[in-house]
């Protein structure tokens, strides 16, 4: 089986991690074809548009995507974040973040769960607009029936899928009673279709509170855009941080996969990026196309490589990227 993978390295540290992952993909008994695309403020700086039309192409050509990072210059009028681009273009909606434990001491142990975050709504609906000569800033929190039906469906499917037992809603209804409203109601409403699932509500600011006190007792986490934004790093942080934070964002045709940490310019082009979360994106696209032994190599390659501290200098090893992107493609049998 072949599988066209497009590549979209993107800006800082990026290109690094990224090459990390394809090397190890590389290193798998599978046929893939890469093809690369231009995408982030470099490309714009070169061409105009941080996502030009043939980049989109290629994404549409490809099996699947993964994505390095892309940065996005603070005051440029109009400029929108590449990512987010992509995210709405391909209707990517659903946005999975696994969170488990590693084998490393700066790991919490006993954590297994996913967060789910709705990927093309609420305030990153992208209507915004000032009023009142700029005395007034306003950024419309959007929730639509359809975009929460299929979020929440695709968190009890995973938890189907994976035999997982509980589903953990995160909204904040008390407060935002419209928008966070429908959601809950909808929540409700699917949760009837899974009767073996347990379904729990959690608003989020007690969320952000459990998952420091009793982060183990999550499953999946299903939840509107930016409160999965705010909890998805935070979580990070209870199993290693963002070095190995990955995600996918997958929609009903395409998916990106990417790491969930951003360019970081200040280390750019110095070869100390942690390249795991670029690796486990790899690992989380391969589970995507449907080749889980491939996926496990490359799961266990990176637990086996950081269990013996063939890390970058933010595990506590002493390898550059490259050498870390080494270090896993050896392992992978
Ligand atoms: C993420 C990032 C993005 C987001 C940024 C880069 C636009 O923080 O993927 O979590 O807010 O979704
Ligand atoms: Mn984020």
């Amino acid at each position: 089986m072949k599988y066209r993978i497009c590549v979209l390295p993107g800006d800082g540290i990026g290109p690094e991690v990224v090459e990390q992952a394809v090397k190890v993909l590389k290193a798998l008994p599978l046929e893939l074809e890469f093809t690369y695309g231009e995408i982030g403020y470099g490309c714009y700086l070169k061409k105009g548009d941080a996502l030009p039309e043939e980049t989109i192409k290629k994404v549409e050509k490809a099996d699947a995507t993964l994505f390095g990072a892309v940065t996005t210059p603070p005051n440029i009028e109009n400029y929108s974040s590449a990512i987010l681009r992509l995210r709405q273009h391909f209707d990517l909606y659903a946005n999975l973040r696994p969170c488990r434990s590693f084998p490393h001491e700066i790991s919490q142990k006993g954590i297994s769960m996913y967060i789910v975050r709705e990927n093309t709504e609420d305030l990153y609906s992208g209507v915004e607009r000032v009023e009142d000569n700029g005395n007034k800033a306003v950024t419309e929190m959007i929730i639509t029936r359809k975009g929460s039906e299929r979020i929440i469906r695709y968190a009890f499917e995973l938890a189907r899928e994976k035999n997982l037992r509980k589903v953990t809603v995160v909204h904040k209804a008390n407060v935002l009673r419209e928008t966070c409203g429908l959601f809950r109601k909808v929540a409700l409403e699917i949760a009837k279709e899974y009767p073996a699932i347990e379904m729990q509500e959690m608003l989020v600011d007690a969320c952000a509170m459990q998952l420091i006190k009793n982060p183990g007792q999550f499953e999946i986490i299903v939840t509107t855009n930016m409160f999965g934004d705010i909890l998805s790093d935070e979580a990070s942080m209870l199993v290693g941080g963002l070095g190995l934070a990955y995600s996918g964002n997958i929609g009903k045709e395409k998916a990106v996969f990417e790491p969930v940490h951003g360019s970081a310019p200040k280390y750019a082009g110095k070869n100390v990026a942690n390249p795991a979360a670029a690796i486990l994106a790899a690992k989380l696209m391969l589970e995507f196309l449907g080749e889980d032994e491939a996926a496990k190599k490359v799961g266990d390659a990176v637990m086996s490589a950081i269990e013996e501290g063939d890390v970058t200098q933010d595990l506590g090893g002493k390898l550059t990227t490259e050498q870390a992107g080494d270090a896993v493609a050896r392992r992978i049998k």
